[in-house]
């Protein structure tokens, strides 16, 4: 007989198949961090698709404002707003939970949101958080120091994006790797640094040259570098969960692998994307890096 009270869409299980790990914390991280255990790390913006990678062993799910393109068709992010961020936050929270699921979620503040003030950022980082958010993101170096400061000052986690930062597109003439010359590279350094002295505990790397990125993660001991076409020097590593399942009408950049290829499901393809960066074979420099 049929279950009266099971949902015909979307089915999710009553309980994650890892939930017997623990949630995955600041500690956590820390301590994987002083193991060498890579740091993985997907994009996700519904219920459905942040269980799927939690049941994947993925540590840290972030609810990126690239949801502006792969779910709004948006052309950039910069048209995200901090509504569209809180329902998509919301969404990924009780996914997570539903299955009682241990992933760390990041909510991304998008463009606008915060670069008024810092007391702007920390009303627009508290309806993230909120929203179910376990820690803020917020692109740029230089002028965010005090930002992250104030955020961090208050109780709120705080993951740092450095490189190629989307909300400032126009501004960067282009989706362009950022960090090879060397004065730009000695201020991506400069930068990285002030984020983690001001408190930052995660940044994201976004198109900087792998021997750049590899030197700063050894700088930066309890900052923990994320890459997204940055090499495989990084404490973790992110992609887009449309780009990683080939689930996109163009050419992926240079830096994703699809992993749904030889793959017959998500949560596999999900799964192959955690062991390969564990075990260090994502990304292979030779393919998706830039030297
Ligand atoms: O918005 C996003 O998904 C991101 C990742 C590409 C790092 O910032």
């Amino acid at each position: 007989m049929s279950n009266p009270n099971a949902s015909p869409y979307g089915t999710l299980p009553p309980a994650s198949p890892v939930a017997a790990r623990k949630p995955v914390s600041l500690p956590r991280l820390n301590d994987m961090r002083t193991r060498g255990e890579k740091i993985t790390m997907l994009t996700a913006y519904d219920a459905t698709f942040a269980a799927v990678a939690d049941a994947a062993g993925v540590e840290c799910i972030l609810v990126g404002d690239s949801l502006g393109m792969v779910c709004q068709g948006l052309t950039s992010t910069v048209g995200v707003t901090l509504d569209t961020m809180r329902y998509h936050v919301e969404s990924v929270a009780r996914g997570i939970r539903r299955v009682q699921g241990t992933a760390w979620i990041i909510g991304d503040l998008p463009f606008g949101s915060y670069q008024e003030s810092k007391e702007q950022a920390l009303r627009s980082a508290t309806v993230l958080m909120q929203a179910g958010a376990h820690m803020i993101k917020l692109e740029g170096g230089g002028w965010t120091t005090e930002i992250v400061h104030f955020l961090v000052e208050r109780g709120i986690p705080v993951c740092a994006h450095l490189g190629l930062t989307p909300q400032t597109v126009h501004a960067l003439g282009g989706y362009r790797v950022q960090g090879r010359d060397d004065a730009s590279a000695q201020q991506l350094r400069s930068e990285a640094i002030a984020l983690q002295d001001a408190g930052a505990t995660m940044l994201v790397l976004e198109m900087v040259p792998e021997p750049l990125s590899t030197a700063l993660t050894q700088e930066l001991p309890t900052c923990h570098t994320i890459g997204i076409g940055a090499g495989n020097g990084t404490a973790g590593q992110v992609l887009v969960m449309h780009d990683m399942l080939g689930v996109n009408l163009g050419k992926n950049p240079k830096f994703v692998h699809n992993f749904m290829e030889g793959q017959s499901s998500v949560l596999a393809a999900m799964s192959a994307y955690v062991a390969a960066v564990k075990n260090g074979t994502f990304p292979d420099n030779a393919k998706h890096a830039w030297a």
